[in-house]
């Protein structure tokens, strides 16, 4: 790929996925942060723009494991779709899993190791808020972007809706994302990085293994979310009330 810096990286990640390991690996936000450009997503993780240029043009375009570019081309239906199937789905496994795990680290290690507290309080807020956020999608946004894209389709007018205009809902989510992503990093400085300590047993270990995972998981979800999804419904509302006014 070739990349260049005034790109935003949420446009480099939708066109190439291979970027999104990129990314991760340099610590820069392609999620919550996906508006900056190259340039200054760069400056806002402390890498010098030439090493992401280099990684991202080495980067090979090939499948990921994961949400791979197609899904920059499908519908709202099937971005929906895959986001509960794979993302909403992964959350509400992986919660209960992980905040056992932690009460049993908690409970052995909790002498040694004080900031096993924080991050157990940071992660229990975490997953009631993810909990609440996703029943808010699933029950109101989700289905209503799929009756505006069928009605659209159909040369129809968006049906009504209780909020007016999507942007509403869309930026009670954008602000949910941002205090989640907010959260995944106090997190991550908590837990150095999610490097357990030499004397940890393999709970513990197992424990970061599945708390940087879920972090990996939801930055995804929530880069389908912020820099697909969303801009495509808020686009397709503006592009239909346009011409439903012209023809008026
Ligand atoms: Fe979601
Ligand atoms: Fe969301």
């Amino acid at each position: 790929m070739k990349p260049n810096l005034s790109q935003t990286v949420g446009e480099i990640a939708i066109a190439h996925p291979a970027a999104i390991r990129v990314f991760e690996s340099l610590g820069i936000d392609y999620c919550c942060g996906g508006a900056r450009t190259l340039k200054d997503a760069c400056d806002h993780a402390g890498v010098p723009a030439v090493i992401a240029l280099e990684s991202l043009e080495s980067a090979n375009d090939g499948p990921v494991d994961t949400d791979g570019g197609n899904l920059a081309e499908a519908s709202c239906q099937e971005l929906i779709r895959h986001i509960v199937s794979r993302h909403h789905h992964y959350v509400r496994g992986e919660t209960p899993r992980l905040l056992e795990m932690l009460g049993k680290v908690l409970d052995a290690h909790r002498e040694t190791h004080p900031e096993l507290v924080s991050l157990r309080d940071l992660f229990t807020a975490l997953a009631q808020d993810l909990a609440a956020h996703m029943m808010k999608e699933e029950n109101v946004l989700f289905p209503y972007l799929e009756r505006m894209e069928l009605a659209v389709s159909q040369g129809a007018a968006p049906p009504p809706a209780m909020f007016g205009s999507v942007e509403m809902p869309i930026s009670r989510m954008l602000a949910d994302h941002e205090d989640a992503g907010e959260v995944l990093s106090r997190m991550r400085a908590l837990s150095s990085g999610y490097h357990a300590p030499d004397s940890a047993c393999p709970t513990y270990r197992g424990l970061y293994v599945g708390l940087e995972e879920f972090e990996r998981d939801l930055h995804r979800h929530i880069h389908l979310e912020n820099n697909i999804l969303f801009p495509r419904a808020l686009r397709m509302e503006q592009e239909s009330s346009t011409a439903v006014q012209e023809r008026r």
